[in-house]
C-alpha cells in the first residue's frame, strides 16, 4: 500500500489513504469485540481460581461494561477538547494496561479494576472509532467505511474465541485455572499495542482541527483524503456545520427531537435486552451447563463467532436492498423463535446438538439484523446538528443495558426457585419476550430509511 501518496484528485491514492485510516480506526472496533468477548473462554476458570459466587461471576463479566458506560460517557467531551486521535491513543493505552494487569492481578478486586480500565477504552472506542471514520471519510463513502467498524467488532470476537481455544488446549483444566485465563487476558496486549503504534501514523480528524480554528492543518488532511480540488469546498461545509451546531444544544429537547432521541435510546436498549451478549460472553458456560467438556464448549463457541461473522457479511450486503425495518423484523422473529426453542430444550433437558443449532440460529438472525442494523440506524436517524450528542446518549443507554443483562444473567440463571420451576429456560424466554417487543416497536415507530438521504430522513420525522 502506498501510504505516502500525494495524489490530490480524489483518485486511487486518496481512496487508499482513507481506507488505511479507516482500517486503523476500526482496530478500535476490533478491540471492542476482543475485550468484551475474551471473558467467555476465561470466566469458568476465573470462577474456580477466585472461588466466585453467582453475583461475583456477574461482576467478573460486567465490570468491564461499567467501564464502557463511563468511557462512552466521557469520550465525546474529552475528544472535543483534546482531539479524536488523542483520545483514541488514550483508549489504546488503557487497553494495553488493562490487558497486562488483568493477566496478573493479586486479588479479584484488582482483576475487576483492571477490567474496568479496559472497559473505559472499549466505551471510548465504541463511540470514537465510527465517529472518527465518519469525520475523515468523504461523504460518498462514509456509510460503507463506518459499517467497517461493526465488521471489525465481530472479527475481534471471532479472533479471541480462537485465541481462547488454543490457549485452553495448552494444558488441562488445572493448568487453565492457574494460568490459562491469564494468557487469555494478556493476549489482548498484542492488538492493543499494535493499535497504539498505528494511531501515530494517522492524522487528526480534519473536522476537529477546523473546530479548533486550525484551518491550515485541516485543509492539509482534507487534501489528502478528498483531493485538493474538493478540500476547500469541504472545509467551507464543515465550517458551516460547526456554526449550526453551536446554536442547537437546546434542540435535543424539542418535542420532535425528543421523540427521535427516545426511539434511538429504546432501539439501543432492545439490541441488548434480546440477549446477544449472554451468548457472546457466557457461551462456553451455557454449553458446559448443557453437557459439553471444556474444549468442545470452546470449539462450539468458535462456531458461534464464525456464524456471527458470516451473517454480518450477509447483512452488510443486503441492508440497502432489503431495508432496515424489514431486516429487523425478520431477524427479531427468528431470534424469538430460536430463543423459545432453546428455552424448551433447556426445560426438557434435551441433547447438546439441538442447543447448538438453536443458538446458531439465534446468532445468525442477530447478525443479520439487530447487530449491524441498530448501529446503522443510530448513525442516520438523528439530524446532523445533534447527531454527535444524540448518538453519545444512545450509546450510553446501549452499554447500560448491556451491563444490566450481563450482570443479571447468572443471577436469573441460577436462582433456585427459577431453576426448580423452569430448569434454566427462564432467561431465554425472557429475552424471547423482548424480541416480540422489538417486532412491535420496529413496525410501529421506525420509519424505513433505506436509500434516503439524511435530509430526507429528517423530513420524515417532521411529517409524523
Ligand atoms: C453489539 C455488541 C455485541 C456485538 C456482537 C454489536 O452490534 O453492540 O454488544 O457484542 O454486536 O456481534
Amino acid at each position: 500500500m502506498d501510504l505516502t501518496s500525494t495524489e490530490t484528485t480524489g483518485g486511487p491514492g486518496t481512496l487508499r489513504y482513507v481506507t488505511w485510516i479507516s482500517v486503523v480506526a476500526a482496530l478500535g472496533g476490533l478491540l471492542f469485540g476482543y475485550d468484551t468477548a475474551v471473558i467467555s473462554g476465561s470466566i469458568g476458570f476465573l470462577r474456580t481460581y477466585f472461588v466466585l459466587d453467582a453475583p461475583e461471576m456477574g461482576w467478573a463479566a460486567s465490570s468491564a461494561l461499567m467501564g464502557s458506560i463511563l468511557g462512552a460517557g466521557i469520550a465525546g467531551m474529552l475528544s472535543d477538547r483534546f482531539g479524536r486521535k488523542n483520545v483514541l491513543i488514550l483508549a489504546a493505552v488503557l487497553f494495553s494496561v488493562s490487558a497486562l494487569w488483568s493477566a496478573l492481578p493479586r486479588t479479584f478486586t484488582e482483576f475487576a479494576t483492571a477490567r474496568i480500565i479496559g472497559g473505559v477504552g472499549v466505551g471510548m472506542a465504541s463511540m470514537l472509532s465510527p465517529l472518527y471514520i465518519a469525520e475523515v471519510a468523504p461523504a460518498d463513502r462514509r456509510g460503507r467505511l463506518v459499517s467497517f467498524n461493526q465488521f471489525a467488532i465481530v472479527i475481534g470476537i471471532l479472533v479471541v474465541y480462537f485465541v481462547n481455544y488454543f490457549i485452553a488446549l495448552q494444558g488441562d483444566d488445572a493448568w487453565n485455572v492457574q494460568f490459562g485465563w491469564r494468557w487469555m487476558f494478556g493476549s489482548e496486549a498484542i492488538p492493543a499495542v499494535l493499535f497504539l503504534l498505528l494511531l501515530f501514523l494517522v492524522p487528526e480528524s480534519p473536522r476537529w482541527l477546523a473546530k479548533q480554528g486550525r484551518d491550515v492543518q485541516s485543509l492539509a488532511v482534507l487534501s489528502r483524503v478528498t483531493g485538493e480540488e474538493r478540500a476547500e469546498a469541504e472545509l467551507k461545509a464543515i465550517r458551516e456545520a460547526i456554526r449550526e451546531e453551536g446554536r442547537t444544544t437546546a434542540q435535543l429537547l424539542q418535542p420532535g427531537m425528543r421523540r427521535t432521541l427516545i426511539i434511538g435510546i429504546t432501539l439501543a436498549i432492545l439490541q441488548q435486552v434480546t440477549g446477544i451478549n449472554v451468548f457472546m460472553y457466557y457461551a462456553p458456560e451455557i454449553f458446559r451447563q448443557l453437557g459439553s467438556g471444556t474444549s468442545a464448549a470452546l470449539l462450539q463457541t468458535i462456531v458461534i463467532g464464525a456464524v456471527n461473522l458470516t451473517f454480518t457479511i450477509v447483512a452488510l450486503k443486503t441492508i440497502d436492498r432489503l431495508g432496515r425495518t424489514r431486516l429487523m423484523v425478520i431477524g427479531s422473529t427468528g431470534m424469538g423463535i430460536a430463543l423459545t426453542a432453546l428455552g424448551l430444550a433447556a426445560y426438557f433437558q434435551k441433547a447438546e446438538l439441538w442447543v447448538l443449532l438453536f443458538i446458531l440460529g439465534y446468532i445468525a438472525c442477530f447478525a443479520l439484523s439487530m447487530g449491524p442494523v441498530v448501529w446503522v440506524v443510530l448513525s442516520e436517524i438523528f439530524p446532523t446538528r445533534i447527531r454527535g450528542r444524540a448518538m453519545a446518549i444512545a450509546t450510553l443507554a446501549l452499554w447500560s443495558a448491556n451491563y444490566v443483562v450481563s450482570q443479571t444473567f447468572p443471577l436469573i440463571n441460577e436462582n433456585p426457585w427459577l431453576v426448580r420451576t423452569f430448569h434454566h429456560a427462564f432467561p431465554f424466554w425472557l429475552y424471547a419476550f423482548f424480541c416480540a417487543v422489538t417486532i412491535v416497536f420496529v413496525i410501529t415507530y421506525i420509519p424505513e430509511t433505506k436509500g434516503k438521504t439524511l435530509e430526507e430522513i429528517e423530513k420524515l420525522w417532521k411529517r409524523e
